[in-house]
């Protein structure tokens, strides 16, 4: 098939005047989440930016969330995909995109450019958004920048049947304009009648290694049947070949001895996987997938496991009869998280990046039933915090992906948008907040209660023997903190002049 390009579309990606301008229209002021080490944890509170606010709006909301990412900005970089489902950086500045009925594009997030990509692929597809039969997931190979090879999934007929499919896996090669040597690899068989649960969600590991989470096609004994390859994690080479050390090689199918379980097996008992992601800083593969009724899940995949499915899950059928035996077994692995009610989540990404360095490590969740992202919290292996941020995209969250710049995209349903998160200090104009600001953002939680240990302002016994100490003393013990009194009162952006101006009005008031 000949390229069929389409017009160049002119980004909406703001510059910083820009956004002055247009505020309240296009750019949001990011403001949904709460700062971890506060010493209480305030709900945050979403204010929507109208016509003549002031941007960013400084808000004097008595809340230490209110600072921690109040420089962000969620940008459309592009609108008018036709249902989009996955996509993955090709460079800094590119990025492969899925359509579900069977299209790759290329959007170039600098300037806005969209390109169809020539080049046929194998997948059958259902008016978008009826049933799940489609082009699914994309990963680029390890070496992808020097051999241009692509991995995708999507939906394949029995060549014997059509009325029956099943999920497929194929590679091929992307020049930059076209794909071309298209071979399938894998057909997750049994194939079957149900038009959704395809799964297909793919990710290379560190050691160049294709993961493929397989859907159980809404036949549910599947995902503990060995012999099928539906409802499973599977772990191909990258042609398609079984690695040496798969944990099911040359282990007998319990339910059937004559035969062996097929050995690009490496995880059993998945439902209706939609993400994977590898991090490769705590060299762990995090799987979600879609519940019945409730308990979507986050799992960590480790070789061998057995996650359960249907015999254990948090969830029940839409009927809501209960599944299976309960919600834990022995030798079958909990999820990290999972969700109740469910929010319809979609594919996950590990936030490594400096631009929000206080997100480090947390798990980033799309969400497409409360248009969100859900952003897990992960201390020492385990959530510690779930919070939803970003109702601000408004639509089914289809993809996240972190840029080399730390900044976030977010791939969603509707309207076929690319969303940018950034944070960029600039936007705060120069501004600095007064003292009775910052004391309300990041003081006030502690010092108007005044607990046991720490000083009240309106207590002027206790705070007769600390001013006596001098303004550059207490200054010092703002910055730096002092006993339980913690550095820079947790207000991990707000500048040194910022705290003083916050000592100063904390001198006034106790001396009213
Ligand atoms: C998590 C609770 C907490 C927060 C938030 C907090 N403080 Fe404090 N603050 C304390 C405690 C506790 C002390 C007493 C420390 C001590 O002397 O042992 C204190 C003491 C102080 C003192 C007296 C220091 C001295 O040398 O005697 C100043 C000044 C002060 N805080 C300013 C601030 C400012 C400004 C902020 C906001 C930017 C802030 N605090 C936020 C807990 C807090």
């Amino acid at each position: 098939m000949p390229v069929a390009r389409t017009p160049i579309v002119v980004v909406v990606s703001l510059l910083l005047a820009a956004a002055a301008f247009f505020a309240g229209m296009l750019v949001m002021e990011y403001r949904g989440d709460t700062l971890r080490t506060a010493a209480r944890e305030v709900k945050s509170v979403v204010v929507p930016r109208g016509p003549g606010q002031p941007a960013p709006y400084f808000g004097d909301l008595q809340s230490v969330a209110e600072v921690n990412v109040r420089d962000a900005v969620l940008d459309e970089v592009y609108a008018g995909l036709a249902f989009p489902w996955a996509f993955e950086f090709v460079s800094d500045t590119q990025l492969l995109i899925t359509e579900f009925a069977g299209q790759f594009k290329v959007l170039d997030v600098t300037t806005g450019a969209v390109s169809e990509v020539a080049g046929t692929i194998p997948t059958l597809a259902s008016a978008a958004g009826t049933q799940q039969i489609g082009l699914l997931d994309v990963a680029l190979h390890p070496q992808f920048s020097r051999n241009g090879l692509i991995y995708f999934s999507h939906a394949v007929e029995d060549p014997q049947d059509s009325k029956l499919r099943a999920l497929a896996v194929s590679r091929a090669r992307f020049d930059g304009a076209s794909i071309t040597e298209v071979q399938q690899l894998l057909v997750a068989e049994p194939f079957g009648k149900s038009p959704s649960n395809f799964g297909g969600a793919l990710e290379f590991d560190r050691q160049g290694l294709l993961y493929v989470a397989t859907g159980d096609r809404s036949r549910r004994d599947q995902s503990q049947n060995p012999g099928a390859l539906t409802g499973k994690i599977l772990r191909l080479q990258d042609d398609g070949s079984v690695p040496p050390d798969n944990p099911f090689i040359g282990v007998a199918n319990p339910y059937n001895p004559k035969l062996m379980i097929d050995s690009r097996i490496y995880a059993m008992g998945v439902r209706n996987p939609q993400g994977l992601h590898y991090d490769a800083v705590s060299s762990i593969m995090y799987e979600t997938e879609h519940g019945p009724m409730g308990g979507d899940e986050v799992n960590r995949i480790d070789a061998g496991g057995n996650y359960g499915w249907p015999v254990i899950t948090y969830g029940a059928n839409y009927s809501t009869e209960l599944i299976g035996r309960g919600s834990a077994m022995a030798g079958m692995v909990q999820p990290l998280f999972y969700y109740l009610p469910s929010l319809a989540i979609s594919p996950i990404a590990v936030y490594r990046g400096d631009m929000f360095g206080e997100w480090d490590g947390d798990l980033l969740v799309g969400a497409m039933k409360s248009s969100a992202v859900s952003k897990l919290d992960v201390v020492e292996g385990s959530v510690k915090s779930e919070r939803q941020i970003l109702q601000e995209v408004r639509g089914r969250v289809r993809d996240i992906k972190v840029a080399a710049d730390g900044s976030i995209y977010f791939l969603v349903q509707n309207g076929g948008r690319v969303l940018r998160l950034s944070r960029d200090p600039a936007l705060l104009g120069g501004k600095v907040r007064d003292g009775r600001q910052i004391y309300n953002i990041a003081c006030v939680t502690c010092h108007q209660s005044g607990t046991t240990d720490v000083p009240a302002l309106r207590d002027a016994k206790a705070w007769s023997a600390r001013v006596a100490k001098g303004r550059e003393a207490l200054y010092a013990s703002a910055l730096e903190g002092i006993g339980n009194m913690p550095a820079r009162g947790f207000c991990e952006n707000c500048t040194d002049e910022e705290i003083r101006q916050a000592v100063d009005y904390m001198l006034d008031e106790i001396a009213k």
